[in-house]
């Protein structure tokens, strides 16, 4: 049976969130060489840490995290702003993707005004908590934006292999950054930029998002020093509706429960860091799961 289709127009009434709706593009940014902006006529009220499941119609569907809402991201308003665009829903999202398989690289294809289809958003966000640290590194940046976005007092970190792989360096001027290769800021891991701001002044929150390695070895140094953390997990999501069990972690389903642990819960999962399951659910070590 083929799934049904709303149109644009449709996004002005009240659709349940597990109905995909089609969705305008209203413009696309160039991030870098692998990574693309889209701003979506969408008006949903999504919070930092949720995602949404993005669909090709005749390819596949696939999650991808709200780097920002209109109405809550003053960077995404600004972006609307700056193209002097008008959503015909009064409101926009915006994710940011990175080209990896058939759906993101078909993803990364398309134009102003071409249609995709949206719904969501799921999963539990990120708690909204002051004087925080927030470190990203690669796509796991556009949460940790948008809950930057949100936060008054925070300090922001982003990690990258090399300078091309940066986001939103134009965005945040305050930003820290990190490149393996020294080609921008500090040469070495995000997480000795971390060690280095939790020195300065402890925060009473750190959150993460971006390849899981980074994520344990943030969780390794908040358990050393003792603050709480919240990471978002990435794992191969077929429904986002906790039906399939694709997206397991150990004992927990990551679409429903997740995709943002916190400290204790990470703990508690046997296969954080270590093990991912493939798209025929095969388990892997996570290097195995990376490089497939
Ligand atoms: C909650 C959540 C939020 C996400 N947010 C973003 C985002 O903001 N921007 C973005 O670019 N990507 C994001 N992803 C990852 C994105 O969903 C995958 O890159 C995408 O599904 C790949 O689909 P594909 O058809 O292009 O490639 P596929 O052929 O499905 O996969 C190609 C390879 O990519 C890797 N991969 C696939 N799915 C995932 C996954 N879920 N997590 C980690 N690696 C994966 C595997 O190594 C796989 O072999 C998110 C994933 C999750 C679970
Ligand atoms: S993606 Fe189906 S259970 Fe999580």
């Amino acid at each position: 049976m083929k799934p049904e289709i709303e149109t644009e127009h449709a996004c002005k009434g009240t659709i349940p969130k597990n109905v995909p709706r089609m969705v305008r593009i209203l413009d696309v940014i160039e991030e870098n060489p692998f990574v693309k902006t889209f701003l979506l006529d969408i008006k949903m009220d999504a919070l930092p840490g949720q995602f949404v499941m993005v669909w090709l119609p005749g390819l596949d569907e696939k999650p991808m995290s709200v780097r920002g809402t209109s109405e809550a991201s003053p960077a995404v308003k600004a972006l609307l702003q700056k193209a002097k665009l008008k959503p015909n829903s009064e409101g926009a999202v915006a994710i940011t993707v990175e080209a990896r398989g058939p759906t993101t690289k078909e993803l990364l294809q398309k134009k102003p005004n071409d249609m995709i289809g949206i719904r969501g958003p799921y999963g539990k966000p990120y708690s909204i908590v002051e004087d925080s640290i927030m470190v990203g590194g690669g796509v796991g940046m556009p949460p940790v934006a948008f809950l930057a976005d949100i936060l008054k007092k925070r300090r922001l970190l982003q990690g990258a292999r090399t300078k091309e792989r940066l986001l939103f360096l134009d965005q945040y001027e305050d930003m820290r950054i990190s490149t393996d290769d020294g080609t921008l800021g500090h040469k070495g891991f995000v997480t000795e930029l971390l060690e280095e701001e939790i020195m300065k002044k402890k925060p009473k929150m750190v959150y993460a998002c971006g390849p899981e390695l980074m994520m344990l070895a943030v969780l390794r140094i908040c358990r050393k020093h003792r603050i709480p953390m919240e990471a978002s997990l990435e794992r191969y999501m077929r429904c986002g509706l906790g039906v399939c069990g694709s997206c397991v972690c150990g004992n927990r389903v990551v679409c429903v429960e997740g995709p943002v642990f916190n400290d204790k819960e990470l703990e508690e999962m046997a296969d954080f860091g270590k093990f991912a399951l493939t798209k025929s659910a095969r388990k892997v070590t996570l290097k195995e799961y990376y490089s497939g």
